[in-house]
């Protein structure tokens, strides 16, 4: 048996704390967001919708095609980024990052059913897309983030990556993956709020979406949204985030999930 892309939730809904400011922290007009895997369907259906939203006075993207170029594999291209983003964000402080980049498959690699297909090159290649790369991004980009006003980092997980919601199994790497990238984000949420009380990082999980990443396996009588649907879910979330609320792990509907 191998997992689906939503396997069924152990969800524990979200009770805003008394003590959070009623005023969503990302609500007001004005700053930059990036969205970093703007090429990817999730990424680019997010900036196309962040295009259309006054919140923000600009808009940027990068991933490996845009230029400057943003690779994983090479270090050097998320400095260089992150210098380039900077000047971007000279005039209209940087407020928000998502980081849509993900790694599921490719040409003759796909999630294993069983511990026989651990494969070294599998599991090296889903550690650097789901993992080392974003803990890179944090280490990058985090720094350029506004200490004016509020802020949010928020990464696009899996809920296959929850420890205790895996019932069923398989997709050892993705899942491992996805389970650092968790704890990534909830250590980086501390040291941010060091930083700035009124910031937020979190994992979001965006359900089933209609890309590429879940073409193979979104054909099992599963909810698939399209990757519009899903960016408008996921960014009504980001948008009314609390900071009491950073260092937590929610799905496209603001639920909290377990790790
Ligand atoms: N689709 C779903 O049903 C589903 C379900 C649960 C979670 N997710 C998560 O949602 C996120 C977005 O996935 P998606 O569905 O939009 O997949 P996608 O269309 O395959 O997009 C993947 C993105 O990852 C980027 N990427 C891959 N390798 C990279 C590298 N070495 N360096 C930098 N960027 C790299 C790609 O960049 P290029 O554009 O340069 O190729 C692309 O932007 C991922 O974190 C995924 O795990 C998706």
């Amino acid at each position: 048996m191998i997992p689906n892309l939503e396997s069924p939730a152990v969800t524990t809904p979200h009770t805003p704390s008394p003590s959070a400011s009623p005023v969503p922290p990302t609500a007001t007009a004005g700053g930059s967001v990036l969205v970093i895997g703007s090429g990817g369907g999730l990424g680019a259906a997010m900036v196309l919708a962040l295009q259309a939203d006054a919140r923000y006075s600009q808009v940027l993207g990068l991933s490996r095609s845009s230029s400057p170029a943003l690779d994983y594999a090479d270090e050097a291209t998320l400095a260089a980024s992150a210098q380039w983003v900077a000047q971007q964000c000279a005039g209209a402080a940087l407020r928000t990052i998502i980081v849509a980049t993900g790694y599921l498959h490719s040409e003759g690699a796909c999630p294993e059913r069983s511990w026989s297909q651990l494969d070294a090159a599998y599991l090296q290649r889903v550690m650097l897309v789901n993992a080392i790369g974003p803990a890179l991004v944090i280490k990058h980009f985090a720094p350029l983030l506004t200490r004016e006003r509020s802020s949010c980092m928020a990464m696009i997980s899996a809920k296959v990556g929850s420890i205790g919601d895996n019932a069923l199994g398989g997709w050892y790497g993705y899942r491992a993956s996805k389970a650092a990238l968790n704890q990534i984000v909830k250590t980086a949420s501390i040291e941010m709020t060091r930083r700035s009380k009124l910031s937020v990082c979190v994992a979001l999980h965006p359900g089933t979406v209609a890309t590429a990443l879940s073409e193979p396996f979104s054909k099992t009588g599963l909810t698939v949204r399209t990757p519009q649907v899903a960016a408008q879910e996921l960014l009504r979330v980001v948008h009314h985030l609390q900071p009491a609320q950073t260092g937590g792990f929610y799905d496209y509907q603001g639920q909290e999930l377990p790790w």
